[in-house]
């Protein structure tokens, strides 16, 4: 089966083979094509050029892209989709004047999910996860992190990740998946947190790693939440696993977390609406991928990751969703890419970047996805017809998507 599309008005993040992320002062350029051509060839992007020398190509299905633009799929390596339930009368209560925190010491928050997942049979589960995942895709999301972290016991963490197994196995998107049974303390380990710790260490990681259900290990590194310590000593027995950090640090209290992070070689530090001189430097000279999550910060009011301060450091930057029931209930990436440019004041140019080849980096999925690239995956979005690639995020709230292929078919 092979597809071609021609007239493109605009071809974007048009990369070479092994070019893994883009860093500081390059996240500036994105490489297009202008007038483009682009074949696909059963499930990998096979060639593309200009119009100009446009080969003579027989394709089974010629798509004539006249006025629209060609990009990879969005990347989003950090989201909670498996979840069941919603969290909307918390929303109304912060409206009211209550705070997220506060809502957490009642006994809402995290443990509000955790008590409803628990409740709630996997097929269900399953199926408000299915949907979530669906609508992602719709809006052009073509590589996706989910974690876990709403059973906070065995039974419930495992049942979550078979959930992702399963979304796994029965959609087509790469799908990689988290580890974050350390994402709150449960009520009954309130006065005694390392118990909870080494349960989480002892008890449910050995399950999790010989079942082979994550890839990657999170915790909640937060005051309140999980300490330095208690995320070194998870991090040091996972890695006996084999499961790489990708870690929640920095999201209301800058407390050591991205340093510990780095020790352990993390893939990723992800929220950093904090971030100290001393995190910039320690992630100089690392090969981990900031994550900041822009809608997290528009839903509970909180600071946006200080992007231009990462940037100016010549570090790397990726952009995700964090779609959770709680603090962003929201999967669209199209709005991230927006409140990126509008409120972190990224350019378009390096919140495009951010959204796809550092997204794909964060998954360690950049050799197949993430950019337009002869022998990648072919997961591209074809816009409707738009001025120019600026108008993306300039819309904010318009869905300019036309249509999206993952390994080649539409979906
Ligand atoms: O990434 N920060 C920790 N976890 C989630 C929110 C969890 C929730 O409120 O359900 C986050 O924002
Ligand atoms: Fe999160």
């Amino acid at each position: 089966m092979s597809i071609l599309l021609t007239n493109i008005k605009e071809l974007l993040q048009v990369r070479e083979p092994n070019f893994l992320k883009v860093s500081g002062s390059e996240m500036k350029k994105l490489p297009t094509i202008k007038n483009a051509w682009l074949l696909i060839k059963n499930e990998k992007i096979a060639d593309y050029g200009s119009m100009d020398e446009l080969p003579d190509i027989n394709a089974d299905e010629t798509i004539d892209t006249s006025g629209k633009i060609v990009m990879p799929t969005w990347c989003d390596s950090h989201t909670h989709i498996v979840y069941a339930g919603n969290r909307e009368q918390e929303f109304a209560d912060r409206i009211n004047g209550l705070s997220y925190e506060e809502i957490a010491n009642r006994g809402g928050g995290i443990l509000n999910s955790a008590k409803t997942l628990q409740e709630t049979p996997e097929d269900e589960v399953y199926l408000q996860s299915a949907e979530r995942l669906e609508e992602i895709m719709k809006l052009g999301t073509g590589a996706v992190e989910i974690k876990s972290g709403y059973g906070l016991t065995e039974e419930a963490e495992l049942k979550m990740l078979r959930v992702i197994k399963k979304l796994r196995e029965n959609y087509s998107l790469p799908i990689k998946s988290t580890f974050l049974g350390a994402h709150a303390i449960p009520k009954e380990y309130k006065s005694k947190p390392e118990v909870y710790m080494k349960l989480v260490i002892n008890e449910i990681l050995p399950k999790v790693a010989e079942q082979k259900l994550a890839e990657y290990i999170d915790i909640f590194c937060e005051k309140g939440y999980f300490s330095v310590e208690d995320a070194d000593m998870l991090l040091t027995a996972a890695k006996k696993y084999g499961l790489k950090p990708k870690i929640h640090v920095n999201q209301f209290n800058a407390i050591g977390g991205v340093k510990a992070a780095v020790e352990h070689d993390a893939l990723s530090v992800d929220h950093l609406e904090v971030i100290t001189d001393e995190d910039i430097e320690v992630l100089k000279g690392s090969k981990t991928m900031p994550v900041a999550l822009p809608s997290c910060s528009l839903f509970l009011s909180i600071p946006y990751t200080p992007a231009r301060k990462i940037l100016d450091a010549e570090l790397p930057l990726a952009l995700a969703t964090d779609f959770n029931p709680g603090s962003t209930p929201s999967g669209n990436m199209n709005l991230v890419v927006s409140l990126a440019c509008i409120k972190m004041k990224m350019t378009p140019e390096e919140a495009i970047n951010a959204a796809t080849i550092n997204g794909a980096y964060a998954m360690e999925l950049s050799d197949t996805h993430g950019s337009i690239t002869r022998g990648k995956m072919a997961n591209f979005i074809i816009t409707k017809e738009i001025p120019s690639y600026t108008f993306l995020p300039y819309a904010f709230g318009t869905n300019s998507i036309e249509s999206v292929y993952i390994n080649g078919k539409i979906i």
